[in-house]
């Protein structure tokens, strides 16, 4: 017999934050930790959840159909491809997400990505350890400057202006493409709008932060990154199917773009017979953005506060934006 209501927290999420859910939640509610997969063994903690606290598990009508007495689910991250709002909407389940507090986190991976291309750090890295020393060591190939190239920003939502800013910092130019101008972005970044074309013709890197939508899956595929300039690198922290990874392979293989620094894959995690792994002109990281001790306890303490607001019978506060106008019930 359970007195208070169960919240299921993905250990991947409790493994960043050990003991937090317990410490906040505990008082309230009994907390357990499991995950799931589509298709695969459910722990019995689902069918009494009465508030998860995920990662990418992907939450659709399988697995809601086996979790009755849901009332949230909480994303612990931005993005909420994972989710089917609409079936949570459907049977009076609140979504919520952690915008905002793991912005500056991504950006700085952008950055990063950014500068192990320009200057190849991890080959220079690997030259020290393997090679400096030898007397007929070979010559590092040079690297570019970021000051005065022009940077593309696909997307210039919460993470797109930080690293617009970040990039202004190290005297880039920035363009960048949204579904709408963002005026007061232009003026306080000094950044400049153009068409998705434009912007592949003109920028010497270009970097992707849009979320996963039917309209934004594929949205760069061979058509787009034919007409990047074989000098060019992107870079992707949003989401991998954004960029179609078969057309990217070609694109890298057939010199079409320079390289590209990738946090995000179509499959996570990357399969060791990805094309990917053997190319020397990427840059891999396990999808990482937000992957911070700072960043991952707010995201943390963000979800505690959706779920406790509506373990207490409120409305929690960081809805995600298809359910921030309507009445779930
Ligand atoms: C991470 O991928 C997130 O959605 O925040």
């Amino acid at each position: 017999m359970r007195f208070k209501p169960l919240v299921l927290v993905s250990p991947g999420v409790e493994a960043d934050n050990p003991g937090l859910f317990e410490e906040m939640l505990g008082g309230m509610a009994d907390v357990s930790f499991g995950t799931f997969r589509r298709g695969g063994v459910v722990p019995a903690e689902v069918g009494e959840a009465e508030a998860m606290v995920l990662g990418l598990e992907p939450v659709d009508d399988w697995i809601l159909d086996r979790a009755p007495r849901l009332r949230i689910v909480a994303r612990y991250g931005v993005g909420y491809d994972t989710v089917d709002v609409e079936a949570c909407t459907r049977r009076g389940i609140y979504v919520t997400h952690t915008p905002g507090v793991l912005s500056s986190a991504v950006a700085e991976l952008t950055m990063g990505l950014m500068l192990c291309l320009s200057r190849r750090l991890i080959r220079a890295d690997r030259y020290v350890r393997e090679d400096w020393w030898r007397p007929d060591r070979g010559r590092l190939q040079m690297g570019m400057d970021l000051n005065g190239k022009v940077l593309g920003i696909v997307g210039l939502g919460r993470i797109g202006v930080e690293v617009a800013a970040r990039a202004r910092a190290f005297n880039m130019k920035v363009l960048y493409h949204d579904v709408e101008p963002k005026r007061e972005a232009e003026r306080s970044l000094g950044v400049e709008y153009t068409d998705l074309d434009t912007l592949l013709r003109s920028s010497d890197f270009i970097s992707l932060h849009v979320p996963l939508t039917p309209r934004t899956r594929g949205l760069i595929g061979e058509r787009e990154l034919k007409m990047m300039k074989p000098t060019a690198y992107i870079i992707n922290t949003s989401r991998g199917s954004v960029l179609d990874e078969g057309a990217l392979c070609k694109a890298l293989k057939m010199g079409w773009i320079a390289g590209a620094g990738l946090d995000v894959f179509e499959k996570e995690p990357l399969q060791r017979d990805s094309e990917l792994i053997n190319m020397d002109n990427v840059v891999l990281t396990p999808h990482i953005g937000s992957y911070t001790s700072e960043t991952r306890r707010a995201m943390a303490l963000m979800c505690v506060e959706n779920v406790r607001a509506v373990l207490e019978g409120k409305r929690p506060p960081n809805l995600v934006p298809e359910q921030k106008d309507i009445i779930i019930s």
